[in-house]
């Protein structure tokens, strides 16, 4: 029999490091530049980019790999609607945080205040930023056509769980990835205290700290969900016919 002491000590000390990693970014963004805004200050309203992507991809997305582990003894179709819910609120929030950044762009001023934008998706960042968002959202169509809309037999639901799984475990990598390119590029081309002062500022020390817990957050993400024996299993009485791929689809799903 598994015991979950191990488990829950991680998984405490996971939900902590993203606690610390939404608050740091909440006061990278809020705190500096004079804080986010909308259409009026472009420059501003780019602030909400990374608030909202890290919200999107990472508490949303995250909070939804980790329910089933997290809430292991709760109803399978209540967690499954909650796993749904959350990459829906995702996607919301990443389509937010996107249009701020594409309008940081389009509505860009010089100094003169006149319309000078800045061309998109340039940067590998936004390459791999705009991969990783499209992906998510057609997995999100899958996921909802496989495994919440009702009518596909259990035998696909079953087939298809291993790439559904392997697909989540990618793209919050790729999130992972393109959050860190993001971070990197927004300290080059803004904060002149290392590039052109040759001091190490303040706010340095807060994008970085929210990397560095960015990052470990994410490791303990990614052990949480792939260690074999903190897979959840459906209590016996639900798994009703020994038929090797059904039992398998109860306990996967
Ligand atoms: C996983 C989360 C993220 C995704 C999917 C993502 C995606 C994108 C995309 C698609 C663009 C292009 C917008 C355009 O071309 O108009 C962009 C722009 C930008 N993002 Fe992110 N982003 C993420 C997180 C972050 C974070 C945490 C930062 C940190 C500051 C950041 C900084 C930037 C910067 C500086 C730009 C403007 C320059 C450029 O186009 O590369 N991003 N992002």
């Amino acid at each position: 029999m598994t015991t979950y002491g191990s488990f829950y000590l991680l998984y405490a000390a996971n939900q902590l490091l993203l606690a610390v990693a939404v608050t740091l970014v909440a006061v990278w963004m809020c705190g500096f530049g004079g804080g986010p805004s909308w259409q009026s200050d472009p420059a501003r309203e780019f602030r909400w980019h990374p608030l909202a992507m890290s919200l999107g991809m990472f508490f949303c997305n995250g909070e939804a790999i980790l329910i089933y582990r997290g809430l292991r003894n709760v109803p399978k179709p209540k967690t499954k609607l909650m796993h749904a819910g959350l990459q829906f609120c995702a996607i919301i929030i990443n389509v937010f945080g996107l249009k701020a950044a594409w309008d940081s762009h389009d509505l860009n001023k010089d100094k003169d205040g006149n319309l000078k934008p800045i061309p998109n998706l340039m940067s590998l960042h936004s390459w791999i930023g705009i991969s990783t968002v499209v992906l998510f959202c057609l997995q999100f169509l899958f996921g909802f056509i496989t495994y919440l809309k009702p009518g596909l037999p259990m035998q696909y639901r079953a087939l298809f769980m291993p790439g559904h799984r392997l697909g989540g475990i990618a793209l919050f990598v790729m999130a992972l990835g393109s959050a860190l390119m993001g971070i990197s590029e927004r300290s080059a081309w803004k904060m002149t205290c290392w590039t052109k002062e040759g001091y190490f500022c303040g706010e340095m020390l807060i994008t970085n700290i929210f990397g560095v817990f960015l990052v470990a957050y994410a490791v303990t993400t990614l052990a949480l969900v792939a260690y074999p024996d903190w897979i959840r299993k459906e209590p016996e009485a639900l798994v009703r016919i020994p038929k090797s791929e059904e039992t398998e689809a109860l306990r996967e799903e």
